[in-house]
């Protein structure tokens, strides 16, 4: 074998071993699907561009799509041309880049019509296209925070309408639940109530990045009756022995003048 061919078959072998032949060009957005955006921030999208050595990006265009809709609008929103993929956003909220080894576009004062499937598209020398997508949702905040009662289980369940990311905790009468009141599901949604009596104010707190809101659930009252009762009982007591005191030292003082008037009643005699 011809040893000057070596390095040919290297390269024919490296070639053979690319699974994707000539049609390597691919695109990942490196995002967590779905990215959560807080309005008025800034939306990054991050996305990694891999190509074999024979290829050769000539065109990158960031679009977006609005998420439901039966024929979803595109807008365009950068694209890079030419050699050295020269890039230009098409609003000036919006900047971009593509710098190896991908292309950054980022949105800035982002608001809810920012919202959508973004989607980055590469084209080649060819004329060949290869697409990846990502959907982009506003941030919202905790809204409408209930809680209800399931009986049969004794346990509150906390419910959130549309809040982004929401976090559970529970309250009892202000202030964190203790073993003695009952425990909190993983998820923080449901409080299993092993208290007893089942009584007092439970409060459900849901938070995210934007703020918190609450909910109470009012049970029967906790034996504010009973503390009341005993209250009046001690007082009535300590009155009855007040007065029975009162009345024994009147009784005491009255008896003490009529015997004395009684010695005076024999002086009198005596002297007569
Ligand atoms: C009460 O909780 C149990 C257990 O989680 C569940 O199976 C049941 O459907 C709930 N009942 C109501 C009325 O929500």
């Amino acid at each position: 074998m011809d040893l000057h061919c070596f390095p040919c078959w290297g390269v024919a072998l490296l070639l053979l071993s690319m699974p994707c032949g000539h049609q390597c060009l691919s695109v990942h957005i490196l995002n967590m699907e779905p990215v959560y955006v807080i309005p008025g921030s800034s939306l990054v999208l991050k996305a990694r561009i891999e190509q074999g050595p024979l290829e050769e990006v000539s065109m990158i265009t960031w679009e977006r799509e609005s998420e439901t809709g039966v024929d979803p609008e595109r807008v365009t929103l950068a694209t890079c041309v030419g050699t050295g993929l020269k890039c230009t956003g098409a609003r000036p909220n919006v900047r971009v880049n593509a710098e190896q080894p991908g292309t950054t576009l980022q949105i800035n004062e982002y608001s809810t019509a920012d919202s959508g499937v973004y989607a980055v598209t590469l084209t080649d020398h060819t004329g060949a296209e290869t697409t990846a997508h990502c959907i982009v949702r506003i941030y919202e905040a905790v809204h409408h925070v209930s809680v209800s009662i399931n009986v049969s289980h004794s346990s509150l369940v906390c419910g959130e309408a549309w809040g982004t990311d929401p976090h559970f905790s529970w309250l009892y009468e202000r202030v964190a639940i203790t073993k003695t009141v009952g425990s909190v599901s993983k998820d923080g949604t449901t409080l299993l109530v092993t208290m007893t009596p089942f009584c007092g104010h439970f409060t459900c707190v849901v938070s995210n990045k934007l703020g918190y809101s609450s909910a109470t659930y009012t049970a029967a009252p906790c034996e504010k009756e009973g503390r009341g009762t005993t209250a009046a009982v001690v007082c009535l007591v300590l009155l009855l022995l007040l007065f029975g005191g009162v009345l024994a030292f009147l009784l005491w003082r009255r008896h003490r003048h009529s015997s004395r008037g009684e010695r005076l009643h024999e002086h009198l005699d005596d002297t007569i």
